[in-house]
């Protein structure tokens, strides 16, 4: 049995050093439910840390410690952290007002670089959160088809409304129990309209759309698997997807959440050469702000323009996450494709260094993904879908997070590694160097 060497002393190492996070983490459960403001939080070793900065690629944490950061607050920060001239963009618009429940410049200033960028996108509308945006465009494609459900896959994450959160990580267990149906995450919520297939299994989208065709009104994907595995596409099958809901009459739907202004400046979309109907994005949009989009082709969005599908919120286009986006946006279509793809490179360095440096060691790693978001297991091969993700060890995974974490390098518990624009080459050595002492 394989196991990650001096797992119990790493664990004393961090703790002896986070004494500050752990008081504040006491305190915060006294008043704020489980002490964190998103329950996923809730699994970091040994306790959830607090944080006081962050710069570039690194943060850093209450007691002093800095680390470099490859869980880029969960994606967004494509950027790196506290990017200047975003920063500075927020500050100039929180000194004009922050928020005004009316139109402003900013609005359109956004809205048009967007429409310039996504290559489905011929009108956008803003939300707050990805949760919110994704509802929108099911409810838009309920509304052009008449049709009451839609299609997802095992694994995908889509937010957590009732209707989406259904077998996003259902345990061997529940696979069987639930033989097909859609699986509940947590209590209390309401059985939903969704049909589950598996990713990269055009078998199974048949199946489901024999079967319920005619009430299906959309499929919704990650166009790349991030949130579990971080899988892509396999070849064709994105394509497969776009002909099954033009010969059924549903639409077709990326959330692009995570993939988007990442895998490309136009996304996955653009990535991989398949234009979809609607597009959701957050995350990266915002430049670290609360901001998220819907973009889609202009006959579908006209119901949203002209009010019979209701689109509403009160922060709706904000001003400050739409400072923050123009100065994000604006940065990042400045890469062009050169940056994008010297970033993909940076990052498939990493990728090879972490494979070649846990397997020298005995450890049997493999990484799956694609360019700037990918995942390391500890398993054999790289999964082609969610329930392939299951063979992998997730207490070495585990155990070598919190190895790193003892050496200055943070990382999320699932396994997914994001890289940004901020680190440099100096800083994938530094990590391969860490990976190396944490399994020595
Ligand atoms: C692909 C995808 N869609 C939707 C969401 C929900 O976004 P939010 O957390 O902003 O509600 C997420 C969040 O991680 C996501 O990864």
């Amino acid at each position: 049995m394989q196991s990650i060497p001096g797992a119990a002393e790493r664990e004393r190492s961090v703790r002896g050093k986070t004494r500050g996070s752990l008081d504040r983490f006491e305190r915060s459960n006294r008043s704020l439910a489980g002490g964190v403001s998103t329950g996923l939080r809730r699994s970091a070793r040994p306790y959830p840390l607090f944080f006081s900065r962050g710069e570039g690629p690194r943060m850093v944490d209450v007691d002093g410690n800095a680390y470099l950061d490859f869980a880029l607050a969960w994606g967004p920060l494509i950027l790196g952290h506290n990017p200047p001239e975003v920063s500075e963009a927020i500050r100039r618009q929180a000194a004009l007002g922050t928020t005004f429940g009316a139109q402003h410049e900013l609005e359109y200033e956004v809205a048009e670089r967007l429409v310039a960028a996504v290559p489905c996108a011929d009108l956008v509308c803003y939300a707050n959160s990805g949760t919110e945006i994704v509802q929108g465009a099911l409810r838009l494609a309920r509304a052009v088809t008449g049709r009451p459900r839609y299609l997802k896959f095992e694994g995908h994450y889509h937010g957590w409304d009732d209707s989406v959160l259904v077998s996003y990580h259902p345990r061997a267990d529940e696979i069987a129990r639930f033989d097909g149906e859609p699986v509940p995450v947590g209590e209390g919520q309401l059985p939903g309209p969704a049909v589950v297939a598996e990713w990269n299994d055009c078998a199974s989208v048949a199946r489901a759309f024999k079967a319920h065709g005619r009430e299906i009104s959309a499929i919704v994907c990650e166009p790349l698997l991030a949130n579990s595995g971080s899988i892509p596409p396999e070849p064709g099958f994105l394509e497969f997807l776009r002909r099954v809901t033009r010969e059924s009459g549903a639409l077709l739907i990326f959330d692009e959440v995570i993939t988007g202004f990442r895998l490309a400046y136009g996304g996955a979309q653009e990535r991989y050469g398949v234009l979809p109907d609607l597009a959701t994005f957050a995350k990266a949009v915002g430049g670290g702000t609360p901001l998220s989009v819907l973009g889609g082709r202009r006959e579908y969005m006209e119901k949203i323009a002209g009010g019979s599908v209701v689109h509403a919120g009160t922060l709706n286009g904000n001003p400050i996450s739409l400072a923050a986006a123009k100065a994000a946006l604006d940065l990042l279509a400045a890469k062009g494709t050169e940056g994008y793809a010297a970033l993909r490179c940076r990052a498939e360095r990493l990728r090879e260094g972490l494979e070649s440096t846990l397997g020298a060691r005995g450890f049997s790693v493999s990484t799956c993904g694609d360019g700037p978001v990918f995942s390391l297991a500890f398993a054999a091969r790289p999964p082609r879908n969610y329930r392939e993700t299951l063979c992998a060890s997730q207490q070495l995974y585990s155990d070598f997070a919190l190895a790193m974490l003892d050496e200055g390098v943070l990382l999320l518990p699932d396994g997914r590694w994001y890289v940004s624009f901020a680190h440099r080459d100096a800083d994938i050595d530094e990590t391969l160097a860490a990976a190396a002492r944490a399994v020595a």
